[in-house]
């Protein structure tokens, strides 16, 4: 096998991978061969940046559990997982210079359980294992809104427009805010971006800042242009979701388009480049449909197929092939809490998005795919992970 770079000889390893059968298929000798098809496979994938998001705030997910998650990503050729690590219902990173973020903020989660959080050695031991894959973390802070876990451990950031901050459990989302006009806001933050910046060797730091619907847009852009100094100053790229291109922004932040068209075409014409996530087609915790046990649908049901059947190159209109940075499929937890529950949500749709973010658009095809993804069965059986059996695929079962 040749490659240009390691993370490249580490993709063809998967392939190969992918290619040995579940079983022998060789019922001739008493020494069972796993025979391959012979044929040279000359590959390079489309995007630089194939993603899924995993948040471990609504409900906290251990680091045995995050790894299995990065195991099967790397098998598919993902080569991010970016870690939504606050919201308003838990703050899961240990920072140092202010330990109530995890004593307070940590302790609580979605639907009343005991949250946690990883220690910085803990946050360290996942980027080292993801870095082994050939996986970048990115590592995100979400706010100024979405930031009731750390108001509460410290009381002056909160925002008075802002409710007042108490232990969240519910699914709320919007009411929450950090003060953008404090300075100590801004030093608070300094030492947050510091110290996970110092433990992320990939080149990104995430800001959020999705829904802050109680900052005044003022406020807002004030904070998004300030935090984003600060992520400059910490040698890290921003990105942010796709609201943060109301600010002014670096031509080298990037955006995540979960909503809003607009705003990924006007951040791409800054310069910015865009990571495609549509809620509607992207978003992993999403529904099947309405028989579905775990996940929500306020943004539609996503069958199999209907995850599968659409282009990111295309998604939006307007928007030019070179300004789209890669495809990422985020898993909000809002509804799951350990891995079997996880994996019924991501399973079987997360490898649909690995093809979306790997193969030209003239390989795409449904009915050729479900053929690929029904023969998956042995791997996600050998690995102990759970899918979603959906009808839409006669599943080579054992
Ligand atoms: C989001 O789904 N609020 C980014």
């Amino acid at each position: 096998m040749n490659a240009k770079t390691a993370a490249g000889a580490f993709r063809g390893v998967q392939t190969l991978r992918q290619l040995i059968p579940g079983k022998s298929n060789d019922t001739l000798t008493d020494h069972p061969l796993w025979v391959i098809p012979s044929g040279k496979i000359m590959d390079a994938p489309k995007y630089g940046y194939r993603s899924s998001m995993l948040d471990v705030a609504r409900h906290f997910f251990t680091v045995e559990e995050v790894k299995k998650y990065i195991d099967a990503l790397a098998y598919y050729k993902f080569n991010t997982l970016h870690l939504h690590l606050s919201d308003d219902q838990g703050w899961r990173i240990e920072i140092k210079s202010w330990p109530k973020l995890t004593e307070v903020g940590g302790a609580s989660e979605v639907g009343g359980g005991e949250g946690g959080f990883y220690t910085q050695e803990q946050y360290k031991d996942l980027v080292a294992y993801a870095a082994d894959r050939h996986i970048t973390i990115v590592p995100e802070i979400d706010m100024p809104g979405h930031t009731n876990s750390a108001s509460l451990s410290y009381p002056f950031l909160h925002y008075a427009g802002a409710e007042t901050p108490r232990v969240r459990t519910d699914m709320k989302v919007g009411y929450s805010s950090f003060d953008a006009k404090k300075d100590t806001v801004y030093s608070f933050l300094d030492d947050v971006i510091g110290e996970i910046a110092a433990m992320t060797p990939g080149p990104y730091f995430h800001i959020g800042g999705d829904e802050s619907h109680v900052t005044k847009k003022s406020d807002y852009i004030l904070f998004v242009e300030k935090v984003g100094k600060l992520v400059q100053k910490h040698n890290k790229r921003m990105i942010g979701w796709d609201e943060i291109a109301q600010a002014d922004i670096d031509p080298n932040s990037v955006i995540q388009l979960w909503n809003n068209v607009e705003n990924a075409i006007k951040a791409s014409e800054s310069g910015s480049k865009i990571i495609i996530s549509p809620a509607k087609k992207a978003y992993l915790d999403m529904k099947y449909d309405s028989i579905s046990e775990y996940g929500l649908h306020w943004a539609g049901y996503i069958p199999v197929d209907v995850g599968y059947k659409w282009d990111p190159e295309t998604y939006v209109e307007g928007l030019a092939k070179e300004n789209i940075l890669g495809i990422e499929a985020p898993l909000w937890s809002e509804t799951i809490s350990n891995s079997t529950e996880l994996e019924y949500l991501a399973f079987p749709r997360i490898i649909g998005y690995a093809e979306l973010g790997w193969s030209q658009s003239e390989y795409l095809d449904w009915d050729d795919y479900k053929e690929r993804l029904a023969a998956q069965v042995p791997y996600l059986e050998a690995m102990q992970i759970n899918y979603y059996p959906t009808k839409l695929v006669d599943w080579k079962k054992e």
